[in-house]
């Protein structure tokens, strides 16, 4: 009898290990935005907090180096849970970490609110032509590496989910279009290396970038930046 309560308090003190452990790994509680309403926030307030954003994201929410992502015309709700998941330290350590520690509920909405009702840009105008490699991922995908075309999710041409305007839900699926190729690919690799599962959005991408290699990775990345 002694011997069994020693081995169910063994058991129990290595449960707490374990969950102290997975704590400790940043496994962020598992967020469910398949059950979101639509955002609400004050754009105008947005717009005067997001002073400190510019630099990094461009006064018209158009970021100009190209390991910073585009923030204008994004969807609202996308805009919001990413900032939820910087603060809760779900997306991996970068910039954003410290950005949004002290920032509260209300100035996320405004923020995201304010980005999302600026003018989406325009796709890269450059010479590097698309590989058709990058067209055909996103249009079709690849049956022979499992890839599903990233269409049925971020719609025909990159411009956001085709049911967002209907359902808040699918407004957590961003818009590719334009977006700046380095940021995207990194975006990719990041899933890949499974960095992102504490959302339903994020255990929703995740499979979906473990079907790309780093040659698939870039061509589609160039496209969604450059566009059709
Ligand atoms: C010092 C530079 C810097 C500043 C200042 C900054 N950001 Fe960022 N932001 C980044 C970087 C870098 C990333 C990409 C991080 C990553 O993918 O891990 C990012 C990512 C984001 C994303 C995710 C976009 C997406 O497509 O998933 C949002 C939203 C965002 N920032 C909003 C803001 C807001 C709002 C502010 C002002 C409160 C701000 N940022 C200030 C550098 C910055
Ligand atoms: C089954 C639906 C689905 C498919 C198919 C899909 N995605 Fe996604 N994708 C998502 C969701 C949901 C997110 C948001 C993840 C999050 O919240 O961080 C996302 C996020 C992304 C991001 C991050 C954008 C940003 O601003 O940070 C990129 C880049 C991306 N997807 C590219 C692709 C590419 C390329 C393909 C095709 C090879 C693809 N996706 C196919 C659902 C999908």
């Amino acid at each position: 009898m002694q011997r069994f309560h020693r081995s169910i308090v063994r058991i129990a003190s290595l449960a707490t290990l374990f969950a102290a452990a997975a704590a400790h790994a940043g496994s962020a509680d598992f967020v469910d935005l398949r059950r979101i309403g639509p955002l609400v926030g004050d754009a105008n307030a947005g717009k005067t907090k997001a002073a400190v954003c510019n630099a990094c994201h461009g006064a018209s929410g158009v970021a100009p180096a190209s390991m910073f992502p585009n923030l204008a015309g994004q969807r609202a709700e996308y805009l919001y849970w990413q900032l939820v998941e910087f603060q809760r330290e779900a997306r991996p350590e970068s910039p954003m970490t410290s950005q949004v520690a002290h920032l509260d509920d209300a100035t996320l909405r405004d923020l995201a609110a304010y980005f999302a009702s600026l003018p989406a840009p325009a796709p890269a105008q450059h010479e590097a032509p698309t590989s058709s490699r990058g067209a055909a991922l996103y249009r079709e995908g690849d049956r022979a590496s499992g890839t599903p075309p990233c269409q049925g999710c971020h719609g025909a041409e990159g411009e956001g989910h085709a049911w967002a305007d209907g359902d808040a839900a699918y407004r957590t699926y961003p818009r590719l279009r334009g977006q700046h190729a380095d940021y995207a690919a990194q975006r990719l690799r990041d899933f890949r290396d499974r960095k992102h599962l504490s959302s339903s959005s994020d255990r929703i991408m995740t499979p979906v970038a473990q079907t790309l290699d780093e040659e698939a990775i870039k061509a589609v990345a160039a496209w969604i930046e450059a566009g059709p």
